[in-house]
């Protein structure tokens, strides 16, 4: 008998957005946080430069409202911007509350300045903000009396009331993997908290940790919740190039913070040459989309593998205090950046799309909730302005939690129970290289068909591809055991599928979606949404089209 859990509360995820959740909701409730790596993994610890914020009388809402805009290329939602940006001074002072201390410059906070923003205003802690959130949010989360965090355990699927056949709809709890016993274990939850992250592990070249598989996405499509501006990948223009540790298949990158740029940082060809200015006036501070698509443009003219980022010309001791992490990691391999540039190149970085959320966090799935990078609230348009991200975590979470610890007071129902997972007609793994290989192959293509530079003819070769991995994975999925890897690997291709699909809806070039075959942007943007029950690719599901061969009990074919 599988292992079952009830709860008022899941939050599946334990980044900025789920621990910062579940320390709002504890205030009123007892809450279940899973996690598919240790409690303060995920992109979160990884976060460079800062928090955006307005924090300081020269600087205003209506200035970071504009260049949240101007980022997003027509895309954002004004609402959603002005709603963010206005709570981000209490978002601020909840995390210090809390017990995380930015960095100061006397009494006042140390602001630091990244591409895309008009005035200083990203307060840090050094250049590693993520981890210090990280340590402050998984400490108080870690010791609070209604937190229980299980790590170690990956969700597979959310199941809901449709998925049982009943009516009216709604979310009644989890499919969650044990990494530790490989068994699958049923959460009942009256309500669930995705906070799975991004999907940039799509691209064989990221910045980002192994978890950013986009589970949470694919989960939530999967569950019927509509998906939307899947298009939009952030390319993060510098990261480090190494041949001991950078652009290595299946490994993270290690980011070059922008901060770098914003304290002075220039970027240079091989021969010492600046090349920024002949792309955009403000140079190494354009926002991203542009700065990443001039360093791709010049390797490409050029056959360069990186291009660098020279901040010698400061003083060592602003280096040392401002940049430590990156400073001791590049010494690691032999890169002085107080005497030489750094070489650097654009790596996959962030998911503006994501899983449709209002701004409650609620999904299309009554009592289903999206925050962080798994969701797309309309914040960032088609590229988003460096530092809100963990912004967005913050103010999202808050108002996830305030909407469920409100209908949790008025409401009394109790959800129907998910059925045992069954694992009886599977067997086990006999091919583990075909995940391996599916893995590589997908990420690989991606990149190449799918990357900072696209068209027409590279989507379409991508979809084909997707096609075949698709079938191949759900054969594999539906006949033997799972294992964390297969998990991913299918909710990577269904990920790509929503990429590229969103990619070839858009007829123009955006942000960060730039197409050779529609070089200029349309009259009138829209986001690209995806709606899964008319869609075709719904019928992925083996609740749609199970396979013959080996169809699943009743259980596990409704999970998935
Ligand atoms: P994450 O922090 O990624 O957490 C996801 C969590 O979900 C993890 O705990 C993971 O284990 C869990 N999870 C995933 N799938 C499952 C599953 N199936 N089952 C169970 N658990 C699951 N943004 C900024 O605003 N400022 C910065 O300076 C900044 N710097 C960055 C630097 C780097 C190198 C990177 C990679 C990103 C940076 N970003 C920055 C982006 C920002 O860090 C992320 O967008 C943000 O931290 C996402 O937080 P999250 O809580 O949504 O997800
Ligand atoms: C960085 O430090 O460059 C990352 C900032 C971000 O992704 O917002």
């Amino acid at each position: 008998m599988a292992s079952r859990h009830r709860t008022d509360v899941l939050i599946i995820g334990s980044g900025a957005a789920g621990l910062a959740a579940a320390l709002h909701l504890a205030e009123t409730t007892r809450v279940t946080v899973v996690s598919k790596d240790a409690v303060s993994g995920g992109a979160t610890n990884w976060a460079q430069g800062g928090v955006a914020a307005v924090t300081n009388p020269d600087d205003s809402f209506e200035a970071h409202i504009a260049d949240t805009v101007a980022a997003g290329s027509g895309l954002c939602n004004p609402e959603v911007v002005r709603f963010t940006v206005t709570r981000a001074p209490a978002a601020i002072e909840h995390v210090v509350s809390l017990g995380l201390e930015f960095d100061r410059q006397g009494e006042a906070l140390h602001l630091t300045r990244e591409g895309g923003h008009s005035h200083r205003r990203v307060l840090h802690v050094a250049d590693a903000t993520g981890a210090a959130i990280a340590r402050t949010l998984s400490q108080r989360a870690v010791e609070h009396p209604n937190i229980d965090i299980m790590s170690g355990r990956v969700a597979i699927d959310i199941m809901t009331g449709r998925k049982l056949g009943e009516l009216p709809n709604r979310v009644v709890g989890a499919y969650v993997y044990d990494n530790q016993t490989n068994a699958v274990e049923v959460f009942e939850a009256r309500f669930v908290v995705l906070a799975t992250g991004g999907a940039s592990k799509v691209y064989v070249y990221t910045s980002n940790p192994d978890g950013a598989t986009g589970d949470g996405i694919a989960m939530a499509w999967r569950a019927g919740c509509r998906v939307a501006n899947m298009e939009f990948n952030q390319f993060h223009p510098t990261c480090l190039y190494h041949p001991e540790a950078a652009r290595q298949p299946g490994k993270g990158t290690f980011l070059i913070s922008e901060a770098v740029r914003g304290e002075g940082g220039q970027l240079l060809l091989a021969d010492g040459s600046r090349f920024m200015e002949r792309f955009d006036p403000r140079g190494e501070l354009a926002s991203r989309d542009i700065v990443a698509r001039a360093i791709d443009h010049e390797m490409k003219r050029l056959g360069a593998q990186c291009v660098y980022l020279d901040i010698s010309h400061k003083r060592s001791d602003f280096i040392e205090t401002h940049f430590p992490t990156i400073l001791s990691r590049c010494l690691g391999l032999g890169i002085d950046m107080r005497r030489e540039p750094i070489p650097v190149v654009p790596a996959a970085h962030y998911t503006c799309g994501g899983v449709v959320v209002d701004l409650a966090s609620r999904t299309d799935i009554p009592a289903l909730y999206a925050v962080g990078e798994t969701a797309y609230t309309g914040l960032h348009g088609a590229n988003r302005l460096a530092s809100n991200s963990l912004l967005e975590c913050l103010v999202f979470a808050q108002a996830a939690a305030r909407d469920i610890a409100r209908r949790l007071r008025i409401e009394g129902h109790t959800p129907s129970t998910p059925p045992d997972w069954d694992e009886s007609r599977v067997s086990d793994s006999d091919e583990q290289v075909v995940l391996a290989h599916n893995w590589t192959e997908l990420r690989r293509f991606m990149w190449d068909y799918v990357g900072i530079v696209r068209t027409n003819k590279r989507l379409e070769r991508a979809q084909r591809r997707i096609d075949l991995l698709r079938q191949e994975i759900h054969d594999y999925y539906a006949r033997h055991r799972l294992s964390a890897d297969l998990i991913e690997l299918r909710n990577l291709v269904h990920v790509a599928e929503l990429i590229v699909r969103s990619a070839a809806m858009r007829k123009e070039s955006r942000g960060l979606h730039y197409t050779l075959d529609y070089p200029r942007g349309a009259a009138n943007p829209t986001p690209s949404i995806l709606y899964p029950a008319a869609d075709p690719l719904d019928v992925i599901q083996p609740l749609a089209a199970p396979p013959r061969r080996a169809r699943r009990n009743a259980a596990n074919t409704a999970a998935s």
